[in-house]
């Protein structure tokens, strides 16, 4: 097993707050982080946000300030994010930070010195709210490709990167690492545009001020994809030369949105290479939500703000339904029907109620002290046996970053378990004396069957494990524990005495 993973959000810009998608992004990482962590990795976790550029000297513009007080404002907006999703980022990178210019000039310094970049003059046609150049073949009727909106003719002194150079780089790196790409059909789309041919690419404005300077060349400064880009690595210390970059870099993986795939698997494999820095190992593109059946959009008034999903539902409901609700990598519908039947259904019912009637028949039977484990009969094994079954199919899912099926799985254990209540029937074994090794043993096989889907729930639902854990007796931080040791079959202790009841997920009114 390698022993570390590094792992990164995209760095989100801060024109606008953060709704429903980025909070889905840096969701999908968390649940990837505190896995890995689980199992015994070092792990190191970045998100950020994106400062320069454009897009945001606009609405700066819009509302009346500078960039600068555009970005201090709107990023903590950012930064809360986390607390309130309970996500575990290791650290937070903004583009307008020192470190990060330090970082953009040496990469782009290096590319220089090797020949990869060149001065000429840029003409096309402009889409200002994609800030895409298109070429005469691209555009169909005057329309931007990406959003629709009308593009401009525009032309300007600019440096170059020489992309044209990196195509049979790029295309033989896809095919030594065919996982560098993920879901698989991605792949295939970007090794076609690949494969078509590739264009230099424009990477310095003149037309605009709110950016990075290039040393030497006053008036230019570098083009937001390549400043944005580069925060990966300026997140692990680059250029300082320390060990954190040595320990993380490359990263494992890039969690993106679709949207926006094409920069992280074209543009930013060909400018370390170009730097002579080894590429990521993994770039993954999830889908996008929709709310309601409907494009979300400000203008239609449906944008799902993040923190009051918190506030309504709590973190671990939300977190829970975004990764449960649709297959990672397709697209889904937000609503908040469905989620009210995930949080009732699944949360409360399912796995809720599993440790909650458990620990109700310890307290009434056994004074809440938890019994010794002595399994006997065939359901017992077939209990003991698909635990081990599911722990192997979260690892896998997890491994292929197909949350859905890691939650899928760990619910099959929480119904195994619930099944297993109804068959063995402690109310009836209470009624016999002689049974009441039998019912010992059946109570010890559910609170542990509950505290291994605790375990494995941990990177999803973490306020909610966590207090599980406690309710199970189990000692310190479920976060903490080492999904391998602490997942094998036994591992309850007997003897203990456990609250006699436990509500991790309450009910919504529907
Ligand atoms: N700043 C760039 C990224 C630079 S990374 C080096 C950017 N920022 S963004 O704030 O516009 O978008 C961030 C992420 O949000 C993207 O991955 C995008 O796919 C995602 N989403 C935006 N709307 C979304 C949905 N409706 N659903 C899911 N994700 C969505 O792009």
């Amino acid at each position: 097993m390698k022993p570390t993973f590094y792992i990164t959000t995209p760095i989100y810009y801060v024109n606008d707050v953060p709704h429903i998608g980025h909070a889905y992004t840096t969701i999908a990482c968390d649940a990837l982080a505190r896995y890995h962590r689980m199992k015994g990795k070092k792990v190191f976790f970045l998100t950020g946000t994106d400062e320069h550029g454009e897009k945001v000297q606009k609405t700066a513009v819009q509302q009346g300030v500078s960039p600068r007080e555009l970005a201090d404002r709107v990023v903590t907006r950012f930064q809360g994010l986390s607390a309130a999703l309970n996500v575990t980022n290791d650290d937070f990178i903004r583009t307008t930070e020192p470190r990060h210019y330090a970082s953009v000039t040496e990469l782009f310094r290096r590319s220089q010195q090797n020949g990869d970049i060149y001065l000429g003059e840029y003409e096309g046609w402009y889409c200002t709210p994609c800030e895409s150049y298109w070429t005469d073949l691209q555009i169909a009727d005057g329309k931007c490709p990406d959003c629709g909106r009308t593009v401009e003719r525009r032309k300007e002194p600019s440096f170059f990167f020489r992309l044209s150079k990196y195509q049979k780089p790029l295309l033989d790196y896809y095919g030594r690492n065919p996982s560098f790409i993920r879901p698989e059909s991605r792949r295939n789309e970007v090794a076609a545009f690949v494969a078509g041919g590739l264009n230099d690419l424009s990477v310095s404005r003149t037309s605009l001020s709110w950016g990075i300077p290039i040393p030497g060349h006053p008036g230019h400064v570098i083009y937001v994809w390549y400043d944005a880009l580069t925060n990966y690595i300026t997140g692990v210390g680059y250029p300082g030369g320390g060990e954190r970059f040595d320990t993380f870099w490359p990263a494992d993986i890039h969690m993106v949105g679709k949207d926006i795939l094409r920069f992280h698997a074209v543009f930013w494999p060909a400018f370390l290479m170009s730097a002579g820095i080894a590429p990521p190992m993994g770039v993954f593109a999830h889908g996008w939500w929709t709310v309601e059946g409907q494009k979300m959009s400000k203008s239609l008034g449906n944008v799902v703000d993040p923190y009051e999903m918190v506030e309504v539902y709590g973190a671990d409901a939300f977190r829970y339904f975004l990764l449960r609700e649709v297959p990672f990598g397709q697209d889904g519908d937000f609503s908040r029907k469905g989620l009210v039947h995930r949080i009732n259904s699944d949360l409360a019912n399912d796995f809720g109620n599993l440790l909650n009637r458990t620990l109700g028949m310890l307290g009434k039977y056994f004074g809440g002290t938890v019994p010794l484990s002595s399994p006997s009969g065939g359901e017992d094994q077939a209990l003991i046996a698909l635990s081990r079954d599911v722990a192997d199919a979260v690892d896998r899912a997890m491994e292929a970053v197909e949350f859905h099926k890691a939650l899928s799985s760990i619910w099959d254990l929480v119904k195994a378990a619930n099944r297993y209540v109804d068959v063995s029937a402690p109310w009836t074994l209470a009624k016999d004396p002689a049974k009441r090794d039998r019912l010992g043993a059946v109570l010890y096989n559910l609170l542990e069957a509950a505290r291994i889907c605790v375990l494995l729930s941990a990177p999803f639902v973490p306020a909610a494990s966590q207090k599980m854990w406690e309710a199970l007796g189990c000692e310190g931080a479920v976060a903490a524990a080492n999904l391998s040791a602490a997942g094998a079959w036994g591992g309850l202790r007997s003897g203990v005495t456990l609250p006699k009841s436990a509500v991790a997920f309450p009910r919504i009114e529907e």
